[in-house]
């Protein structure tokens, strides 16, 4: 695991949604692996410009999401699916029959869950998985107690996530108390991990994450046995870390970051 600390959030998305550009510029086929939440609202607004005014080109590549509510359409606002139609893709070239996401409508949801990874692998897996974190530890909505090993299912949510995400619900949806998420050993089968994380609210869980003990209490833990995992923090959200003077050597005297430095 590395740890890149930015001066504030928007430089943070920034060098996010470049590494995210050149991986899909080495390799037009990228599966990316994608995450929702307010904090990849940046990211993808960069990438619809870099689509824009650089020409990123998203024809073939494939996406593949974290997860889905349980019980909430596609068509609903409060959906993953609309989300992510709202903020990428339909500002991008991307074949939608190749931009994947986990059904939460499916009358048989252990049946999606095994599709959902049998598609991943595939596609011959995902290549760059892009993530946040939850206040409870979780990546996708693999809340605390998740198994290291899991796969793609059906999890309930914690109460801190549905306080979380509920005062992002609209209309008079009810906020679900279930998703279909990939598990902690999809996750960590891609074969880059790209973690985002910014503000203060993220501080004290972040320094967990990268410096605490793995545990299945906390799912982002397991990343630390991920063989290349990048953590991408802005400076409120590296608060409460400890070892920042190394992380700080790490961005300024890599090769890999050089390119990503001005
Ligand atoms: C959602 C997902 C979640 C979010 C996390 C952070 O697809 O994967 O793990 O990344 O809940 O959400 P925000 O960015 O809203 O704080």
């Amino acid at each position: 695991m590395e740890v890149l600390i930015l001066d504030t959030p928007e430089a943070a998305a920034e060098l996010t949604a470049r590494v995210i550009a050149k991986a899909l510029r080495d390799n037009p086929h990228l599966t990316l692996g994608l995450a929702t939440g307010r904090t990849m609202e940046r990211v993808y607004g960069l990438l619809v410009r870099m689509h824009r005014e650089e020409r990123l080109d998203f024809s073939l590549a494939c996406t593949f999401n974290l997860d889905e509510y349980i019980g909430v359409s596609a068509d609903s606002p409060n959906s993953y699916h609309h989300y992510m139609y709202e903020h990428l893709f339909r500002h991008i070239n991307i074949n939608l029959r190749h931009a994947h996401l986990p059904n939460g409508m499916a009358a048989d949801s252990a049946a999606e869950c095994r599709q959902y990874e049998s598609a991943i692998k595939n596609h011959g897996g995902i290549d760059l998985q892009l993530l946040g974190i939850g206040r409870s530890g979780h990546v996708g909505f693999n809340e605390p107690l998740s198994a290291l090993f899991s796969r793609t299912r059906e999890k309930a949510l914690s109460p801190e996530t549905i306080a979380q995400n509920s005062r992002l619900f609209v209309g008079d949806e009810p906020m679900p108390r279930r998703a279909i998420t990939m598990g902690v050993g999809t996750i960590l089968e891609s074969r880059r991990c790209l973690l985002l994380a910014t503000g203060a609210e993220k501080a004290a869980i972040i320094a967990k994450a990268v410096e605490g003990p793995i545990t299945g209490m906390i799912s982002a833990t397991a990343l630390q046995l991920h063989p290349h995992c990048t953590v991408i923090v802005d400076e409120a959200a590296a608060a409460q870390l400890e070892n920042t003077e190394y992380y700080r050597w790490i961005f300024e005297n890599e090769p890999e970051w050089e390119e990503f430095r001005c």
